[in-house]
């Protein structure tokens, strides 16, 4: 972490950088949702840490035997009862709110989130792409058609798109899954369109996900990380502020908009 003068000057270049910018896109990992009391993934108290990362076998099973699968996850997996419940019980933090303000305020065009919580919408950010899926959403395998998860009636197994009659599945991505391509396309054509890329509370080991900031850097877009742990892209970042999302972004939008930030 920094010392306070650092991480005043970071938060300062920072906001300067922001308030430059034409079309800043914001990268986010579980990091930001750290605050609101959603375990991480990696690092000590990561859930993939405790549990070990999950196998490709649930994407495997899906497409042997949709029913099979469903039958699984409506069994409830003891295992992510946790991870699931801290998602139920979470609110949105300071980190989001001002993500929400920064795009209010016209300074933040596009978030794509790894996230599946919800927290970004919740907070009042619009324009998102979740790369990795939504937990509160279905989605068809066939025409990618999205719906609520609790619109799906569970009574025949597995339930089927209403538009195209196709497998739906949870929209959360799991390991061994296509990105769908309609996120995926999102995803470039932001990178594309961005004059500056800020990376929030990732590992920045996950891709697609961490390639889109090394796609705009290499085209000299400025990066700005906000961790307070080191990650493969901190080389490449031009301003580091090694601080929490919760501390770090409600300082930049009071730089910003002085008295804003305190909300
Ligand atoms: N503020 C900012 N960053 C934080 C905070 C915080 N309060 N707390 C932790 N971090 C940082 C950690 O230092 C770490 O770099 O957030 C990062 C979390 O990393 P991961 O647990 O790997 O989560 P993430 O990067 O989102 O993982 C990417 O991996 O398994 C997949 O689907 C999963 O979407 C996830 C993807």
């Amino acid at each position: 972490m920094h010392e306070p003068d650092e991480l005043s000057n970071a938060i300062e270049a920072a906001a300067a950088a922001i308030a430059r910018s034409g079309h800043a896109v914001a990268l986010v990992g579980a990091g930001l949702s750290a605050e609101s009391g959603i375990p991480t993934f990696r690092g000590g108290e990561g859930i993939w840490t405790k549990l070990g990362e999950p196998t490709f076998d649930g994407w495997e099973l899906f497409n042997q035997d949709p029913a099979a699968w469903w039958q699984e996850a409506i069994s409830f997996k003891q295992e992510f009862a946790e991870f699931n419940r801290a998602i139920d019980d979470a609110t949105p933090n300071a980190g989001h709110r001002a993500m929400a303000d920064l795009e209010a305020m016209g300074r933040l065009a596009h978030i794509i989130t790894q996230n599946i919580d919800n927290l970004h919408q919740r907070a009042g950010s619009r324009h998102i792409t979740e790369i990795h899926g939504n937990r509160y959403l279905v989605r068809c395998m066939s025409c990618g058609a999205r719906d609520r998860l609790e619109s799906v009636r569970l009574d025949r197994l597995p339930p089927l798109c209403p538009e195209c009659g196709g497998f739906l599945k949870n929209d959360t991505v799991m390991f061994g899954e296509p990105i769908p391509e309609d996120a995926l396309r999102e995803c470039y054509r932001q990178t594309a369109l961005c004059d500056l890329f800020l990376v929030v509370g990732t590992s920045a080991v996950v891709y697609p996900a961490a390639e889109f900031p090394v796609i705009a850097c290499r085209r000299g877009v400025p990066l700005i990380e906000i961790n307070p742990e080191e990650t493969p892209l901190s080389g490449l970042a031009s301003v580091v502020i090694r601080a929490t999302a919760g501390q770090s972004l409600p300082a930049i939008v009071e730089r910003l908009v002085p008295g804003r930030g305190r909300r």
